[in-house]
């Protein structure tokens, strides 16, 4: 795939990766793109450049618009290197090139990439005319690294927000009216639990602003996956819905077990939960993937987390879970906790301590039961879903 014309004179320079897997253990299971943009004015600006692995395939594309020595400056929204670690390899073909990087940012190009660059730091509302058009910057600390920053060009009312508004979804459209809306939904809201949930109250803070600037976005172009070129306004709403906590009357179950006793444990709460007509998600930890969990978590009410006890502890598959999902501050749940145990029990308590203490909201009762669960004790799990549907229901 070559380069896309996305507005007059503004093209898609990026390259698909079709085959990651694994992106800093995040289950890419649909691949990424890295989106690189290249606007051609009276100055040649390229904003954001991709993964070093791919520094030839945004060299061959760059010179399908020009040759790489007219570029002036090239945008760094955000140091992270599935985004600017092709730079070192950049800045040999646009050798007249300066760097610009958000204040906060540039101590922490040079750290990764080197500091052999003519560089430019740049501040919210700071503007850099190319010719016909304005190019505007605003910063974005914690959106998601402090050196984050969004550029806006003023004339085509584009925003490149970098990592925000994007998803890991390899494709061969480049636009939002072009691919499936749920997939491209679910990707969207996948990105938005593994990366920026913990910044949502940034996230609400930074819609806000922006709406106060006043600036009017024609198109959303970020760094990752699909372009929101005819409905932009979908994913600011859906960003407001998420940063907000808006949720639904959807439990997850997530769960794992050695001899199935706590899997005996986990069916019935979920069908205790099932019976009162709320939804279940439903996962056992060592065969699901932990970012599709958190995906799951996102728009759920309450999360029931079951461990059996190994060696007075909770299980390792469950206690990487807490450490995982506790990281990235789901807002507004509500947890609870079961468990089958031998003899000193361990695991519920444990994972009780781990929610606690970061701050989240803790069902006041537990579900514990020795060995494998009689018939009278899978009923009491049974009823310990219906309480726990109650509770979320409000009733
Ligand atoms: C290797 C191993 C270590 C265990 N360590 C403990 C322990 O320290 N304390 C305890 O109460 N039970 C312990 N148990 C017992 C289990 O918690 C018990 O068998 C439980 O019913 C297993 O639940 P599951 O079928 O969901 O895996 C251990 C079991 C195994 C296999």
């Amino acid at each position: 795939m070559s380069t896309i014309e996305i507005s007059k004179d503004i093209f898609w320079v990026g390259v698909i990766d079709w085959d990651v897997r694994d992106f800093h253990g995040y289950q890419t299971r649909r691949g990424t793109t890295y989106n690189a943009y290249l606007i051609r004015d009276e100055k040649k600006v390229l904003v954001d450049t991709v993964k070093y692995t791919f520094s030839n395939d945004l060299i061959k594309n760059i010179n399908v618009i020009c040759n790489p020595e007219e570029i002036d400056y090239i945008v760094i929204n955000h140091i992270e290197m599935d985004h600017a670690s092709a730079l070192p390899n950049i800045i040999k073909h646009a050798k007249n090139a300066k760097v610009i990087v958000s204040q906060r940012g540039r101590d922490g190009l040079i750290k990764h990439y080197g500091s052999n660059y003519d560089i430019i730091t740049v501040k919210t509302g700071d503007k850099l005319n190319i010719g016909k058009r304005t190019l505007m910057f605003i910063e974005a600390p914690m959106l998601h690294w402090p050196d984050s920053m969004f550029t806006y060009i003023l004339d085509d009312g584009i925003l490149m927000p970098n990592d925000a508004f994007g998803q890991h979804y390899a494709s061969s459209q480049r636009f939002d009216d072009e691919v499936d809306q749920s997939i491209l939904m679910e990707e969207a809201s996948k990105y938005y639990a593994n990366i920026i949930m913990p910044f949502s109250t940034l996230v609400e803070k930074k819609i806000r602003e922006i709406s106060d600037m006043g600036i009017k976005i024609r198109m959303i172009a970020p760094s990752h996956g699909i372009i929101w070129r005819s409905n932009p306004s979908k994913i600011i709403e859906a960003y407001k819905n998420w940063s907000t906590g808006v949720s639904k009357n959807k439990v997850i179950i997530v769960y794992d077990s050695m001899w199935g006793s706590t899997s005996m444990m986990a069916r019935a709460i979920a069908n205790g939960i099932i019976s009162q007509g709320i939804e279940v998600k439903f996962f056992k930890l060592r065969e699901s993937d932990e970012t599709e969990i958190m995906m799951e978590i996102l728009d759920a009410k309450a999360i029931i987390v079951g461990s059996p006890t190994l060696n007075n502890s909770m299980f390792p598959s469950v206690a990487s879970f807490l450490t995982y999902a506790c990281g990235l501050k789901p807002m507004g749940k509500l947890w609870a906790f079961f468990g089958s145990y031998g003899w000193g029990k361990g695991a519920v308590k444990q994972m009780k301590e781990i929610v606690e203490k970061a701050g989240f909201h803790v069902y006041d009762r537990s579900i514990e039961i020795q060995y494998v669960p009689t018939s009278k004790e899978l009923e009491e799990c049974f009823n310990f879903g219906r309480e726990i549907a109650s509770k979320i229901m409000g009733k």
